[in-house]
C-alpha cells in the first residue's frame, strides 16, 4: 500500500489582517522554486480567504476554513457555512479544533455534524482530535483518541473527503512536543481504526527545526501548523521537510 500524499496546512487561527497578504504572496513565490512531495494549504481567518485566493493565484496553495456551521444557511448570526467557504474558494475546512471544543463547547457530535456539512459542500473535513495533559498523565490518551475518533468521524468518512489531525492539546502553542515514540503510538492507533490511505496529520508546536523528525514518524502524513505558519519564511522551512 502506497502511503498517501502528505498535506502541510497552516492554521492562522485568529491572526491576520490585510497586512498578512504579503506573507501569502511570499509563500507563493517561495513555492515556485521547490519540487514538493506534499500539498500545501493555508487556513486563514474567513475575512482573508478571497483576497488570499487572488494573491496566490496560480501557486499550488489550497485554501481551507477554520470552522463551519452544520447548517447550510439561516438564522445563525456570526457563523459561516461550508457552502460559503466553498464559494469563497476553499477546498477544505478544519472542524473540531481543540480551541473550538474548549471555547465554544463543541462536542464529538457537533464536530461530526460539521464534518457532514463539509462533505455536502464538497469540502475535505480536517477533523482534529487530541488529549489534554491531564488525560495523558492519567494514561488515558489512546482511550480519548479512540472515543473522539468514533464520535467525530462521520460514517461515510473516506480518505478522499477526510483528513484526521492529531493535536495533543498540551503541545499547542506551548513549544512542547511529544516524543517520536508518543507520536508513533497515537498515529498507529488511529491508523488501526481507519483506512490505510487516510491522511493523519500531526499538529502542536511544529517548527522548521523539528519538522523533519516529526514528519518521518510512521503514519504521519503531514502537519497542521499554527504559529509557525504565520510567516512564510518559517512555514516554508516546515514544508521543505517534503522536498
Ligand atoms: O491547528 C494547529 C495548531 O493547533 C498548532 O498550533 O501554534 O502549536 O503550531 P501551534
Amino acid at each position: 500500500q502506497k502511503s498517501p500524499k502528505p498535506l502541510v496546512a497552516g492554521n492562522w487561527k485568529m491572526n491576520g489582517t490585510t497586512a498578512a497578504l504579503k506573507e501569502a504572496r511570499l509563500l507563493a513565490g517561495m513555492l515556485e522554486d521547490v519540487r514538493l512531495r506534499c500539498e500545501v494549504m493555508i487556513c486563514p481567518p474567513a475575512t482573508l480567504i478571497t483576497s488570499i485566493k487572488s494573491v496566490v493565484k496560480g501557486a499550488k496553495i489550497k485554501l481551507g476554513g477554520q470552522d463551519c456551521h452544520w447548517y447550510a444557511h439561516g438564522a445563525h448570526t456570526g457563523d459561516i457555512s461550508s457552502e460559503m467557504l466553498k464559494d469563497a474558494g476553499c477546498s477544505a475546512v478544519i472542524v473540531g479544533h481543540s480551541e473550538r471544543r474548549a471555547d465554544h463547547g463543541e462536542t464529538d457530535e457537533t464536530v461530526r455534524l460539521k464534518a457532514e456539512a463539509a462533505y455536502r459542500a464538497d469540502l475535505t473535513a480536517i477533523i482534529c482530535i487530541g488529549e489534554t495533559l491531564e488525560e495523558r498523565k492519567a494514561g488515558r490518551t489512546l482511550e480519548v483518541i479512540a472515543r473522539q475518533l468514533k464520535g467525530s468521524l462521520p460514517m461515510n468518512a473516506v480518505p478522499t473527503n477526510t483528513v484526521v489531525a492529531y493535536e495533543p492539546v498540551w503541545a499547542i502553542g506551548t513549544g512542547l512536543t511529544p516524543t517520536v515514540e508518543q507520536v508513533a503510538e497515537v498515529h498507529a492507533s488511529i491508523r488501526a481504526k481507519t483506512d490505510p490511505a487516510l491522511r493523519i496529520l500531526y499538529g502542536g508546536s511544529v517548527k522548521p527545526a523539528n519538522a523533519v523528525e516529526l514528519m518521518s514518524v510512521a503514519n504521519v502524513n503531514g502537519a497542521l501548523v499554527g504559529g509557525a505558519s504565520l510567516k512564510a519564511a518559517d512555514f516554508i522551512g516546515i514544508i521543505k521537510a517534503y522536498t
